[in-house]
């Protein structure tokens, strides 16, 4: 084999090797059923003087949950706009707009310094870019919330496989899974 040539091998199998798992793929709203949020917050500790961000928050159930069951303040960071309405209306409705508020913006621009709790129902791509900014950001004693999507490269305090099967539409079962990581 020629010198260049094995350059070349190299670097492929070197580029191959070093691939990420995952693609990057745009996310959907799907909720988290409220008992898998419960549980979610019950693994944080939510505690009232807790700062609870959700990135990507959907309608907000997250945040206004933690608000309503434990009085935590909370940041929910959304990129649809109907749903960053939505969640609005629903804080009023119950009761906790003067807990939460609601960031029409990108999840990976948003300073995360003040959260205590970072929860998450996001794709492994997401997870990973978001794993550097969570390292430089978060303060010791923080938790990290994730449902079904573990954060690449980065070993769980704790993962937990729910005892209830969820069937969904068209019949599939599905499992929930949770990870916590505590921040030293
Ligand atoms: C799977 S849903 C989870 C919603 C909520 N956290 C829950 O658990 O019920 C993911 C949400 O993230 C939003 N999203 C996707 N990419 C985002 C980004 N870069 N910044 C902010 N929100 C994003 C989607 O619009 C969607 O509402």
């Amino acid at each position: 084999m020629k010198p260049l040539w094995i350059v070349t091998y190299l670097a492929a199998a070197i580029g191959l090797y070093h691939q990420p798992l995952w693609t990057i793929e745009e996310i959907p709203f799907v909720p988290t059923p409220i008992e898998v949020v419960d549980r979610m917050l019950e693994l944080a500790e939510v505690k009232t003087g807790d700062i609870v961000y959700d990135l990507g928050s959907g309608d907000g159930r997250i945040v206004i949950r933690a608000a309503k069951k434990y009085g935590a303040r909370g940041v929910g960071v959304e990129m649809d706009r109907e749903l960053v309405e939505l969640s609005r209306k629903k804080a009023a409705e119950e009761g906790v707009s003067h807990l939460v508020e609601f960031r029409l913006e990108d999840a990976l621009k948003v300073d995360v310094t003040p959260a205590t709790i970072i929860t998450l129902y996001m794709l492994p791509w997401f997870n990973a870019k978001l794993r550097p900014i969570l390292q430089q950001q978060l303060k010791p004693g923080a938790r990290v919330v994730a449902h079904d999507y573990g954060i690449e490269g980065w070993t769980p305090t704790r993962v937990e496989k729910l005892p209830e099967i969820e069937k969904r539409p068209g019949g599939a079962l599905h499992q929930h899974t949770l990870y916590l990581w505590r921040i030293e």
